[in-house]
């Protein structure tokens, strides 16, 4: 069976002041006013044929949140995983995939961050389907999101030989500087990674045991101790934090020669930092360019995105900006700062 994994444990500091370490992003209704992006990505499951319910992992702290927001979709859902330290998506993937395989040997795992939006679900249906065989074979699959910029935040592949549907893993490079970026636009031929990945569980902890084995060794550790109720499964902290802080992308993509890229075809976004939103809400915007929520008044407001909370925000004469207002904290940036953001969160919590 196929095992939806969600991986809800990042922080979000790029959207700050909305998004806070107790109350990230992904619990967040950011794209529309109902359901969190965590909500959301669970409903884009909905339809898939033959798929067990999905099991969430998440740091400890987020547990209420996390179990809270599943309850409101009444969905059955696979049980939350506790991780007592955040260490990165790779042991956190390892943790999903031995609670996989304690219900099936054969166990494939859907692996999603859970904030992401993406446009056409047809066609995220149809990719999964066409990724299932490949995956069942001991491929480790990814799905490639045409570039549109040189955008250094995200995992870029170089496609080899056509096999299937997609085509063999040239190239993973997570993260390149801007340098190389523009060099891998400029030479076709690439993929960004769209961060969600499909493979057998097994697989997947062989290419550990393979390129890292201090993950393996201490997320093994971590859940002979492991101990659960109908909604959370606990492991051993100290065995866990022994675990490097590392990311797939540094640990496995990186490394493996299995790795197979299928194109995903659709609207997609990592809702990242601020300009993501606007971006993702562009079919909201004004005659100006403009998207906004809340109590707020634009008058000469062009390309700006301004949210408020909590009181009526008015701005006058000023373009592409971004302004969030919350009940304790305002934030008023350049739209083309929005990377930068984590530089102020940084000072926030060094200076308190
Ligand atoms: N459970 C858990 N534990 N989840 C985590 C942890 C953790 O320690 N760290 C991050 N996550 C979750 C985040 O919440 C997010 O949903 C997902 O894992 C990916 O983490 P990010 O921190 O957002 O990664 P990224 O965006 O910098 O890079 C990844 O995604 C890009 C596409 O959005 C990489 O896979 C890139 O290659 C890729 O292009
Ligand atoms: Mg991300």
């Amino acid at each position: 069976p196929l095992i939806p994994v969600v991986l809800s444990g990042g922080s979000g500091t790029r959207l700050w002041p909305i998004s806070r370490r107790d109350y990230p992003k992904q619990f967040l209704p950011l794209m529309d006013a109902e359901h969190s992006l965590l909500q959301q990505t669970l409903q884009r499951l909905e339809g898939i044929s033959d798929i067990s319910a999905p099991i969430v992992v998440c740091n400890e702290i987020h547990r209420f949140l996390v179990a809270e927001q599943l309850r409101q979709l009444d969905m059955v859902h696979g049980g939350i995983l506790l991780e007592p330290a955040g260490r990165n998506t790779a042991p956190a993937i390892a943790l999903a995939a031995l609670q996989a395989l304690k219900a099936h040997d054969d166990a494939l795992l859907l692996v999603m961050p859970a904030d992401h939006v993406i446009g056409d679900i047809t066609a995220f249906h149809r990719a999964l389907e066409n990724a299932r065989a490949m995956a069942g074979q001991g491929k480790l699959m990814t799905f490639g999101i045409t570039p549109t910029s040189p955008h250094t935040g995200y995992g870029y592949i170089r496609t080899g030989e056509p096999t299937g549907h997609g085509f063999a893993v040239n190239a993973f490079v997570e993260k390149p500087d801007s340098e190389t970026a523009h060099q891998y636009l400029a030479e076709g031929g690439y993929y960004w990674n769209s961060g969600m990945f499909m493979f057998s569980a097994q697989v997947y902890l062989s290419a550990l045991e393979q390129h890292a084995p201090e993950v393996l060794s201490a997320v093994t550790g971590a859940w002979q101790q492991h101990a659960g109720d109908l909604d959370f499964t606990r492991v051993d902290q100290k065995a866990f934090e022994q675990s490097p802080n590392i990311s797939i992308d540094y640990a496995v993509m990186e490394h493996t020669d299995q790795g197979v890229v299928l194109p995903l075809d659709s609207p997609w976004s990592d809702i990242g930092a601020w300009d993501a939103v606007l971006e993702a809400r562009a079919n909201e915007r004004d005659e100006h360019g403009n998207v906004s929520t809340g109590d707020v008044l634009l008058h000469d407001t062009t390309d700006s995105l301004v949210m408020s909370q909590s009181r009526l925000v008015a701005t006058l004469g000023l373009s592409n900006i971004v302004a969030i207002e919350t009940e304790d904290a305002i934030l008023l940036a350049d739209r083309d700062r929005m990377q930068d953001l984590k530089h102020v969160v940084a000072r926030l919590e060094r200076d308190g």
